[in-house]
């Protein structure tokens, strides 16, 4: 097999890592932008820790925090002009997928304030984005330490952009910023690590540094998602949420070189549509996924549980339990609606398999 991995972001994870490497954010500039969603930033303790560090270094900042979950292009642009008005050096992400995801939109915008919409998700862009920080208050996205960026465009769809000018500079995750999420928040982003690492190990694209990322995600999060399903989210350790932090790292590192297939691809509809929340949409169709790559590639499959040392039904059982429950029923014309949505969808083909209009729509019978 060959191998295939390029990265750029310096990771660093654990209690009070903020704090102590305040030294890594002297190098970016003097001034910057600090992205964040209404809350979240608050309420974990990170833009307090942030604020401390910048203002020891005298980096001074002004706080963007209209980012909300799927953040809107507008947002973006919007959030890309108030850094490029301010000469902003650098960027810093603060919170879950959706601040995260917007820091890097909003850093392209900053530098290139003339961009078009589709010139963002083309790529095109002539200067290099700003510097970005990215600092993660939950245990999900991965998105502290990937180049990609999901952003919902003028026509309401999430669409997302890659390139490798986006990795974040730094990329901090402090498992204390997680300690406060409620269970279902805390079930549906860890769900979503979850579905990162096993989208990404059954993958046409995957390759053995990819699969290693993979293969280690699970294993670590399946141990904090066991102690969740039987402690319930606020009686979560430290380590408890350190495993479930990390394990979102090793799958961000993981669909940094493959993406995903086609459980975010199609749990996209959910969260447009019916405002189900990302993981739980991604969850959803998890286990029709694992049970597809046991019939479509059956000795990668084998292979698979024999690492992560759990069987099938008893990983089918695990998601199954902690997934959000939520009711949908779709008319047929809905589904078949909703099937140009998928045509030369990126990420849907890189599963294994034969994966077309028919197969969709029978998914989603089967489902819904
Ligand atoms: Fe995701």
């Amino acid at each position: 097999m060959n191998l295939n991995y390029f990265y750029s972001t310096r990771i660093i994870t654990g209690k009070n890592c903020v704090l102590n490497n305040y030294s890594h954010f002297r190098a970016l500039g003097r001034r910057c932008l600090i992205v964040t969603g209404q809350s979240s930033a608050k309420k974990s303790g990170a833009l307090k820790d942030v604020q401390s560090v910048l203002n020891s270094f005298n980096i001074s900042y002004d706080i963007y925090d209209k980012v909300s979950q799927n953040p809107s292009i507008a947002t973006c642009i919007n959030g890309g002009k108030i850094a490029h008005a301010i000469e902003a050096d650098f960027i810093i992400g603060i919170g879950g997928g959706s601040p995260l995801d917007a820091s890097k939109a909003i850093a392209v915008f900053a530098a290139n304030p003339d961009l078009t919409e589709e010139e963002l998700y083309s790529v095109h862009w002539t200067n290099k984005p700003l510097p970005i920080v990215t600092i993660g208050t939950t245990a999900g996205t991965g998105s502290e330490v990937t180049s990609v960026s999901v952003i919902t465009n003028s026509k309401g769809l999430k669409k997302s952009f890659k390139d490798d000018s986006i990795f974040p500079s730094l990329g901090l995750g402090d498992p204390t910023y997680t300690m406060s999420l409620s269970d279902e928040f805390t079930s549906s982003t860890a769900l979503d690590a979850l579905a990162h690492c096993i989208e990404s190990y059954f993958n046409r694209t995957a390759n053995d540094i990819s699969m290693t990322f993979s293969i280690k995600g699970v294993k670590t999060l399946l141990k904090g998602l066991i102690a969740l399903k039987e402690e319930g989210a606020s009686n979560l350790s430290f380590e408890d949420r350190e495993l479930l932090y990390n394990g979102s790292i090793y799958g961000g590192l993981a669909i940094n070189a493959t993406g995903t297939a086609f459980p975010h691809s199609l749990g996209y509809f959910l969260t447009e549509l019916y405002g189900v929340s990302h993981g739980t949409a991604c969850a959803t169709f998890l286990p029709f996924f694992i049970e597809h790559n046991a019939r479509q590639v059956p000795e990668l499959s084998d292979s698979f549980f024999q690492e992560v040392g759990i069987k099938k039904e008893e990983l089918i059982a695990l998601i199954s339990s902690l997934t959000p429950r939520f009711s949908l029923k779709l008319t047929d014309s809905e589904k078949k609606t909703l099937s140009p949505r998928w045509i030369n969808n990126k990420n849907l083909i890189k599963s294994w398999g034969e994966i077309d209009s028919d197969f969709v729509y029978n998914l989603l019978t089967e489902m819904f």
